[in-house]
């Protein structure tokens, strides 16, 4: 029987668009490994600084107070290099000049690939979900989801408070890429009147009928979440102005969900995963997506875990439209 491979060093990179939690994420992946001996380097700028061999030592004293601090500390990119074959082979071979036993990377879906792509060419290497978009259907929650929600809700309130002030109609748009998911949770938890998502038909003209009826009866005010998969914000104000003459302001909130401190519920879910990302190398497994299914950490099959369909919640969509049309 082979005998497994001692893990001494490990690597962390954060990859993709960032997301709230990616510091509290490197920071348990460091302190675990530590408490196993196993001494992390952090690759800075995703896989571009892999390929670049911008890796440096990741000492516990630096990663200890992170958890809170919003984007990551390590940088991250969007690298079509590393699609590439002879991308990934240079990645390698930096990742043995490094003596790198195993890599742990943090991002989406296309940070997946990269993982996989680093497995099937022999470097141990486990994935972690960090997007804000939630749209990775083997785990329920991404790190950073709930922060961008949060964020958004917050931003609905005071969006909400100058619409009725001027008996506007304001339009949100939020990020999410194709998904409906932060514009489903922000628009039931901020008591949106319509929620606008990719995976539900809608019909633009019905939606100004009712707003006008509305406001002939004397309700100027309604609030619309839109997700960027579905229509730009921009455009659905000018057309429901076009169509019903009420006033209507957008707002596109944009890199506001990226940012900032992350929610005690993502920094929770970020060491929670990070630190079985590392137990996972010490136990000799590599090629695994970890993730939560109800409260329970989960890994599987990175490749498997890519190929399922994400499944919408649509019964928390007719829940939302419930609370708001009665
Ligand atoms: O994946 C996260 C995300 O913020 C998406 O919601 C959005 O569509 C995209 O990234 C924006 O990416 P970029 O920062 O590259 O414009």
């Amino acid at each position: 029987m082979a005998k497994k491979k001692e893990i001494r060093r490990i690597g962390v990179l954060s990859s993709g668009g960032d997301t709230p939690g990616m510091n509290a994420a490197i920071r348990a992946i460091v302190m675990v490994a530590e408490e196993n001996g196993i001494e992390t380097y952090g690759i800075r700028g995703g896989f571009r600084g892999m390929i670049n061999g911008d890796i440096v030592h990741l000492d516990p004293s630096v990663v200890r107070t992170i958890a809170h601090k919003g984007g990551t500390i390590l940088k991250t990119s969007r690298c079509p290099e590393f699609v590439e074959k002879e991308g990934q082979e240079r990645a390698v071979q930096m990742a043995q000049a490094y003596d790198l036993d195993g890599v742990v990377t943090i991002g989406g879906d296309g940070t997946m690939r990269g993982a996989a792509a680093l497995c099937a060419l022999n470097i141990p290497t486990i994935t972690l979900p960090g997007t804000i978009d939630n749209d990775l259907s083997y785990t329920d929650y991404t790190i950073g989801f709930d922060t961008a929600v949060s964020g958004v809700i917050n931003e609905i309130i005071k969006i909400r408070d100058t619409m009725v002030s001027h008996d506007r109609i304001g339009v949100v748009e939020v990020m999410g890429n194709r998904c409906g998911d932060i514009a489903l949770h922000a628009g039931l938890a901020g008591s949106m009147d319509y929620i606008i998502l990719p995976e539900m038909e809608y019909d633009i003209d019905v939606m100004c009928a009712e707003l006008k009826k509305k406001a002939l009866k004397g309700h100027p005010t309604s609030m619309i979440v839109v997700a960027e998969g579905a229509a730009h914000g921009n455009e659905m104000a000018k057309y429901i102005n076009s169509r019903t003459g009420l006033d209507t302001k957008s707002v596109v909130l944009g890199y506001t969900q990226r940012g900032g401190s992350p929610t005690a519920r993502d920094r929770i879910l970020a060491a929670r995963l990070g630190q079985h990302a590392v137990r996972l190398l010490t136990s000799g497994v590599s090629n695994r997506a970890v993730g939560v299914r109800g409260d329970v950490v989960v890994d599987m099959d990175i490749m498997e875990a890519l190929e399922k369909p994400k499944v919408f919640n649509r019964e928390l969509y007719d829940l939302a439209c419930t609370l708001v049309r009665q």
